[in-house]
């Protein structure tokens, strides 16, 4: 032990200013006559924070491209209007597949006519209702085209709420913004509302490793997707 001090004291003796601070650093004594650290620690702190607005608030600025909705719609109004809860929109055909997002069937029983005075009511009855033309409903959780999804077997089979993978869009005034990633085309639903792919709620993300994980999870199996089980023909084309 203390040769090797011995060795250190020696070295910044003998050496020059740059050595007298190193010592300055590992005894934890601030040099008063040596101004040189406190801009350099300045620039540093100056470049960290402005690397984090551009990572954190630019990067995902222009990452993901913003699209609006055809007009907006409000779940919760609707949800005191129609009989059969979210069903009346979002059902299971006789086949067994999923309605997904409605179409103007679902619509016209009541919207014939106008119902009220919003302006967003108008467009869908002007544009669409009147012309008999499908809304062009952009789809917050698509997934990409070789991936298979069976809403059956979540709903019906393992008995799921909608929230535990889309959040409380059901419960919502509004449509959110959709915002598709400019490099991969995924909507932001899908690939991740944090840019460093952490998660707090289960519908933040929904990639390959979010549906893994909760496969996971709910068969005991501690396996990743290539297993035999679960192999990639579970959920792709
Ligand atoms: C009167 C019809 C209607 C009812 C009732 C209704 N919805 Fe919707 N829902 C819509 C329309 C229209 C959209 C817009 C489609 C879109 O772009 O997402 C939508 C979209 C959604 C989406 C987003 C799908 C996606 O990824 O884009 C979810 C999730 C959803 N509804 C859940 C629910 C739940 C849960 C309930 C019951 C609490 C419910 N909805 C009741 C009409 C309805
Ligand atoms: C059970 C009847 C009923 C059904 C079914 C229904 N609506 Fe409505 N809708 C209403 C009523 C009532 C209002 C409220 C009008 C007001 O007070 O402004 C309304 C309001 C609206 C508005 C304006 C308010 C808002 O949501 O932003 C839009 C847009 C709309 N509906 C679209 C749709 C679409 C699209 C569908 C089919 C997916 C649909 N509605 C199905 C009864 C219905
Ligand atoms: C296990 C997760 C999960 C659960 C639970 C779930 N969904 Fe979905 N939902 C998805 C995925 C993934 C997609 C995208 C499917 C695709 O692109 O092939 C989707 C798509 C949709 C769409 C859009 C379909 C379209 O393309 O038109 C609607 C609407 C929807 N879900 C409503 C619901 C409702 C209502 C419930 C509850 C009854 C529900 N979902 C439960 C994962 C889930
Ligand atoms: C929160 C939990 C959860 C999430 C997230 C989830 N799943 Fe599932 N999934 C289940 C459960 C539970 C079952 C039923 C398991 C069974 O029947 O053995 C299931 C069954 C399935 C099946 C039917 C499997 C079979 O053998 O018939 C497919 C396909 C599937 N999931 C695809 C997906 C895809 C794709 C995603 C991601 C987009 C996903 N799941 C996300 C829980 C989840
Ligand atoms: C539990 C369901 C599930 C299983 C099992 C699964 N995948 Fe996937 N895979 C997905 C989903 C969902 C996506 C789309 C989201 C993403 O890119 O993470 C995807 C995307 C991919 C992509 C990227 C395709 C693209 O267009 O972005 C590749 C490659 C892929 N999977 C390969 C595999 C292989 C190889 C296996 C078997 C070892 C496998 N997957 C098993 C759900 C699954």
């Amino acid at each position: 032990m203390s040769t090797q001090e011995d060795n250190v004291k020696e070295v910044s003796e003998d050496g020059a200013e740059e050595s007298a601070e190193t010592t300055s650093v590992q005894t934890g004594k601030t040099d008063p006559g040596n101004g040189a650290e406190g801009p350099i620690i300045l620039f540093f702190l100056i470049g960290l924070l402005i690397s984090l607005i551009i990572g954190w608030v630019i990067f995902p600025k222009l990452l993901y491209s913003h699209k609006k909705q055809p007009f907006d719609f409000n779940h919760a109004l609707h949800m005191e209007e129609v009989d059969n809860g979210c069903e009346s929109c979002h059902f299971f055909r006789e086949d067994g597949s999923f309605s997904g997002a409605p179409g103007l069937a679902q619509c016209i029983y009541c919207h014939d006519d106008l119902q009220g005075v919003s302006p967003d009511e108008v467009v869908f009855v002007e544009n669409y209702v009147a012309n008999n033309r499908e809304v062009p409903w952009l789809i917050y959780s698509k997934q990409p085209d070789c991936v298979f999804f069976s809403h059956a077997a979540h709903i019906k089979g393992a008995h799921m709420d909608c929230t535990v993978c889309h959040g409380y869009i059901g419960e919502s005034d509004h449509l959110k913004v959709y915002e598709e990633n400019r490099i991969t085309g995924y909507s932001r639903d899908i690939w991740g509302k944090n840019i460093a792919g952490l998660k707090k709620n289960s519908w933040d993300r929904m990639k390959m490793d979010d549906c893994a994980e909760c496969h996971m999870e709910a068969t005991g199996r501690t396996s990743s997707v290539q297993t035999k089980k679960d192999g990639c023909f579970v959920c792709h084309k």
